[in-house]
């Protein structure tokens, strides 16, 4: 499927020649033969994917290999998750200095191969609730939480410098007791459900159509009690991402689109803008974590 004519996401000239350009480079993935000339037929093959879907139903999201995913993404902890974490752990932290009375209800949306934004929650939370609308991505998610791999324990350290994660002693006892996964679409989530909440990478990575990304927003924002805290990241200009052999959409969003969306549904937000020396991969241009409270 093409993209809607137009739209923001009608394709200019300079933006298509800016992908051929990242194709021919090998930027998304090596399109060179062993003589180091352009493999033209995989190329064209590989663009023509790029331009396959726009809405997020266009996707099979049981495609989404969640090993390759957790292998690229989070087999080793990176300088922009750490800052991320630290930012996050701070921000529960401090809303939550004198603590809940009985433990609440969590919700990370679109979980994928992801566990440390559930982390981000386990100090504070009895029940947390992992959904995403990939089978491949549940199955995964329902064998870690039973016992996460052991990569994992750098990311749960990373928050030990704020007291209410270094006062909890067994994270993974904790992940066991508390994590309830299940498929679940982001644009069904019921309404004012949940205390407290992290989408990280879903709302802009889920789909091609801006108005997709702010119905996503919008519904996350809106599955929280008023009063809930949140943090959600995103990643900026991005155009899109491989797992594995398969292409999954974005929306180029900045500082700005997500601000203007998130304070729909929310207040008292905070957007800093994360970056890196070692970028995780082309065509991005930096992560943007958000910090705020449901209105
Ligand atoms: C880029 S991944 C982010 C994964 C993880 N949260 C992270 O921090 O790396 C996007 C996730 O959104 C999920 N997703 C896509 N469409 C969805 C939908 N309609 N409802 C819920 N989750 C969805 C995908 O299965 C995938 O796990």
């Amino acid at each position: 499927m093409s993209p809607v004519a137009g739209t923001a996401l009608e394709p200019d000239h300079a933006a298509v020649l800016d992908g051929v350009d990242q194709l021919a480079a090998g930027r998304y993935r090596s399109e060179l033969d062993e003589s180091g000339l352009l493999d033209v037929d995989g190329f064209i093959d590989e663009f023509d994917e790029l331009d396959e879907g726009h809405y997020n139903a266009d996707f099979d999201w049981d495609d989404f290999n969640p090993d390759s995913y957790r292998t690229h993404n989070y087999l080793n902890l990176r300088d922009d998750d750490t800052e991320i974490i630290r930012m996050v752990g701070a921000f529960f932290g401090k809303f939550f200095e004198t603590p809940p009375l009985a433990g609440l209800r969590g919700l990370d949306v679109g979980s994928g191969a992801n566990l440390y934004p559930t982390m981000a929650m386990l100090p504070f939370c009895d029940a947390i609730d992992l959904r995403d609308f990939s089978r491949s991505n549940v199955a995964w998610l329902k064998r870690q939480v039973e016992f996460y791999d052991n990569h994992w324990d750098a990311f749960w350290d990373a928050y030990g410098g704020v007291p209410a994660y270094a006062r909890l002693q067994k994270p993974r006892h904790r992940m066991r007791k508390a994590a309830r996964v299940d498929r679940m679409n982001i644009f069904r989530l019921p309404e004012r459900a949940w205390d407290i909440g992290t989408m990280f990478f879903v709302a802009e990575s889920l789909t091609r159509d801006p108005g997709e990304f702010w119905q996503a927003t919008i519904s996350f924002g809106r599955a929280l009690r008023v009063g809930a805290p949140f943090a959600a990241a995103f990643m900026a200009d991005s155009e899109g991402y491989w797992v594995g052999d398969t292409y999954f959409p974005a929306v180029a969003v900045d500082l700005a689109k997500v601000e203007d969306c998130l304070s729909v549904v929310a207040h008292k937000l905070t957007l800093t803008m994360v970056e890196t020396d070692s970028p995780l991969r082309c065509g991005y241009g930096g992560m943007i974590l958000a910090t705020g409270v449901a209105r």
